[in-house]
């Protein structure tokens, strides 16, 4: 089993991670998070709301509604440009995006001389419903990726609406709205955690490239920069401050590499990208990005909402469209990269090295033998003890060992054991997940002992 297998099989094993309607034969590349995976994934977004909401004095939280009225996506441009690449064969009309094929055949096809292995792959699938197998590519057509709705019982032009494709427009429609309600001066941000929709043509990678996925989006808005060192001066903070956060998750900064995008290839609102990439078992491929959005898309909405999204400045008197940097966090994407870089084996155990203030459960609570009544009353008096303060799970079941390796298989940091000494001196053992090392701790100092260790960040 290569390393996504593994990772994919613990997370339904273990609860992390279920396929979607896996009960009528799934639905491609949609996935539910299980008891374990909403805990880990709740955990990190909360902690990415303490840092950069509470834990600064120059951004506001939001949550804007996911489907707005349609022009915010003409103002946007995602009714004309949000498309990807498409190439459909004539016979079978199997529609492949080019640009990503390799993501998941790379392996099997290798260009030969000057030929692309991309291009070789397209010319290689075999097609059922052609003679000689052979698919017969038409062009390369654009494919716009925005999912539509109707509104309303009518389903005509006048009712059609979207699934937004970003978390970010809600930033900038609310803009007006959270300035007249919080008068700030420039730089000030505004953030968002939500759910956005992509028609992806081509899905896969577990989590990687979904239809249906969850963004963590801060739109930084900035005064309108005279000279370039104006905006990367704030470029560069984000810049550091989306390093600082592959720490404080305990994502493996040795396989993160920065990736300049070139113009060509940039958002068509972007002056600059930077793509923060992964080392994924399946390839080095975006995890977050940080754009300079420019004054892009308020002045866009300005134009098509006929409202002034303008910043007076009270200081030097001055109106203007502000700037935006936009630091990007594809939370799918967290989840995996997390659990990738969190993943240890050996010949006795598996382990999921998460930050103790990520894993699901922060602590196990063990009787060490079950059928033992006093053992069994005081462990579950530590468990209630344990509980109000730190996510927690009993477990009485089957030998200690065992129960110690289930719990490092969810990442699960401390196990407290209650045991005969128990009884006799309060003092149970606690046991560390990553160096296995046992200690004896008094049962009211227990809450003190994991404060210290969480209150690391
Ligand atoms: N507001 C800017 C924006 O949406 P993006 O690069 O298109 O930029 C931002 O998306 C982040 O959202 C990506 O860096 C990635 O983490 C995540 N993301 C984008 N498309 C995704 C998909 N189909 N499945 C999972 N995550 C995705």
């Amino acid at each position: 089993m290569d390393l996504m297998e593994k990772i994919v099989s613990l997370c339904k094993r273990r609860g992390f991670v279920y396929p979607g309607s896996e009960i009528y034969g799934g639905l491609s590349n949609s996935w539910d998070f299980g008891p374990l995976g909403i805990e880990l994934k709740n955990n990190f977004k909360q902690l990415w709301w303490k840092t950069f909401v509470h834990g600064r004095d120059d951004i506001l939280g939001l949550d804007a509604a996911i489907i707005m009225n349609p022009k915010v996506w003409e103002a946007s441009g995602h009714i004309a440009g949000f498309s990807d690449p498409l190439r459909e064969c004539k016979l079978c009309n199997t529609r492949l995006r080019p640009d990503i094929i390799d993501e998941f055949h790379n392996s099997k096809v290798q260009g030969v001389g000057n030929v692309n292995p991309k291009s070789a792959f397209i010319e290689q699938l075999t097609c059922p419903k052609a003679k000689d197998g052979k698919h017969v590519w038409g062009e390369v057509k654009q494919f716009n990726m925005m999912l539509k709705t109707h509104l309303g019982p009518v389903e005509d032009s006048a009712s059609v609406a979207y699934l937004r494709p970003e978390t970010a427009q809600g930033m900038f429609i609310d803009f007006k709205n959270i300035l007249s309600s919080f008068p700030k001066k420039l730089p000030f941000g505004i953030a968002q955690i939500g759910k956005a929709f992509r028609n992806e043509i081509t899905t896969g990678n577990f989590l990687f490239r979904l239809r249906e996925l969850e963004q963590m989006e801060i739109e930084y808005f900035i005064s309108s920069p005279k000279k370039d060192e104006e905006w990367q001066k704030y470029f560069e903070e984000w810049r550091k401050e989306m390093w600082r956060w592959f720490d404080l998750v305990g994502i493996d900064g040795k396989k993160v590499h920065e990736h300049e995008i070139p113009g060509r290839e940039r958002a068509h609102y972007s002056k600059r990208t930077i793509d923060f990439e992964f080392d994924y078992p399946f390839g080095t491929k975006e995890l977050y990005g940080l754009a300079y959005r420019t004054d892009y898309d308020l002045t866009s909405h300005q134009k098509y909402s006929g409202q002034d999204l303008s910043f007076h400045d009270q200081e030097t008197g001055e109106s203007y469209i502000p700037h935006v940097i936009e630091p990007t966090w594809g939370v799918d994407r967290t989840l995996l990269a997390i659990l990738l870089s969190s993943y240890y084996e050996d010949e006795k155990r598996v382990v999921l090295k998460l930050k103790p203030y990520l894993a699901p459960y922060k602590v196990a609570i063990f009787p060490l033998v079950a059928n033992k009544e006093d053992i069994m009353i005081k462990a579950q008096s530590v468990y209630k003890k344990i509980k109000p303060q730190f996510t927690c799970i009993f477990d009485g079941r089957g030998n200690i060992g065992k129960r110690y390796y289930a719990q490092d298989e969810i990442g699960t940091p401390w196990c407290v054991t209650i045991d005969y000494d128990t009884l006799k001196d309060d003092t149970v053992t606690v046991r560390d997940r990553d160096t296995a090392i046992q200690e004896r701790i008094a049962i009211d100092k227990l809450d003190n002992y994991f404060n210290q260790k969480l209150n690391i960040i």
